[in-house]
């Protein structure tokens, strides 16, 4: 299959490492991790060992195979700008996934994509970027993918087949939107935990009032996704993000990775849209809230 990675970030490349052992997978990014990889290959270490060499560009113009597939990695905030960009490179049968954080991609796709052409995919696994050219795979996660009408199309069965037989532990779901709750659930409390107190997923499990804060944060989150009708338990969702946190103790989360890369981060598409949500129905946002301001200000601080 050819496949387009667009967002060649930690996970955007771990997955079109493995990916490209089987496939024509180009990777879409920003300079010089692409330059790096363009020299050198792309290196994968920690979890997953793998030298592969790939093609790799700067822009989606300079994509020149016709995708199959084509997986958008790209930070929430970079959404509408790529869908934008990809729109030339979309042929009748091919299939766009959002396997990105936050919970205003979808909307997005939907401004420009018809509803069927649309998967999303949500997945726990860990990755840091470590340097030009290579990604660190610091936790073995799961990857739940399906489409967005909730339709189980031949398409969709043959790409959980192709992630599987790349290594990456991958599941159909009949309900993608509810997964998609689950994962911003999870990131509402690591990302800007970690972000605001500087430390490995791990240590949140390891501190016992971060462990507090981490638990009634997934309460106030599961609230809000109830409340939009979304069919998930505070207890499961605190038992699932203390399960990702244990999976990936030794990762840095991706929010934590743009402050320290003097990055945007992706606080507005998590925490930001869970309380414009929650405020729509007279939830009580207010951690979402403080959390929002604290990473808000430490963005300000090292901008
Ligand atoms: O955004 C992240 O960092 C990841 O989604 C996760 C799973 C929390 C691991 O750090």
């Amino acid at each position: 299959m050819n496949i387009v990675i667009v967002g060649a970030g930690a996970i955007g490349s771990l997955f079109g490492a493995l990916l490209s052992k089987k496939n024509t997978v180009v990777l879409v990014g920003r300079a010089p991790h692409i330059s790096a990889i363009q020299h050198n290959g792309l290196n994968i270490t920690g979890k997953t060992h793998l030298h592969v060499k790939l093609s790799a560009v700067e822009s989606v113009k300079d994509v020149a195979i016709s995708a199959n597939l084509i997986i958008l990695t790209v930070k929430s905030y970079d959404t509408e700008t790529t869908i934008k960009q990809i729109v030339p490179q979309i042929q009748e049968e091919t299939a766009i996934i959002s396997l990105q954080n936050g919970l205003d991609n979808i909307e997005k796709m939907e401004h420009i994509f018809d509803k069927d052409r649309i998967l999303a995919g949500v997945t726990t696994h860990g990755a840091i970027f470590s340097h030009p050219g290579v990604i660190r795979h610091t936790g073995k996660g799961k990857t739940i993918l399906g489409a967005i009408d909730g339709s189980q199309s031949k398409q969709l069965k043959n790409i959980v087949h192709l992630f599987n037989e790349a290594g990456i532990e991958a599941q159909a779901s009949d309900d993608i939107i509810k997964e998609i709750w689950a994962k911003a659930i999870i990131n509402s409390s690591i990302n800007p935990l970690t972000a605001f107190f500087n430390c490995k997923n791990g240590y949140l499990l390891e501190n016992p009032l971060l462990e507090k804060s981490v638990e009634i944060i997934c309460k106030e989150s599961t609230c809000i996704a109830q409340a939009e009708g979304v069919p998930l338990t505070a207890l499961d969702m605190i038992h699932r993000t203390k399960e990702v946190i244990n999976n990936t103790s030794k990762n840095y989360s991706s929010m934590l990775q743009s402050i320290q890369q003097g990055k945007k981060t992706e606080i507005d598409s998590i925490n930001g849209k869970l309380i414009t949500i929650g405020r729509q129905h007279r939830i009580d946002t207010s951690l979402n809230k403080i959390l929002v301001e604290l990473v808000t200000s430490l963005t300000d601080i090292y901008k």
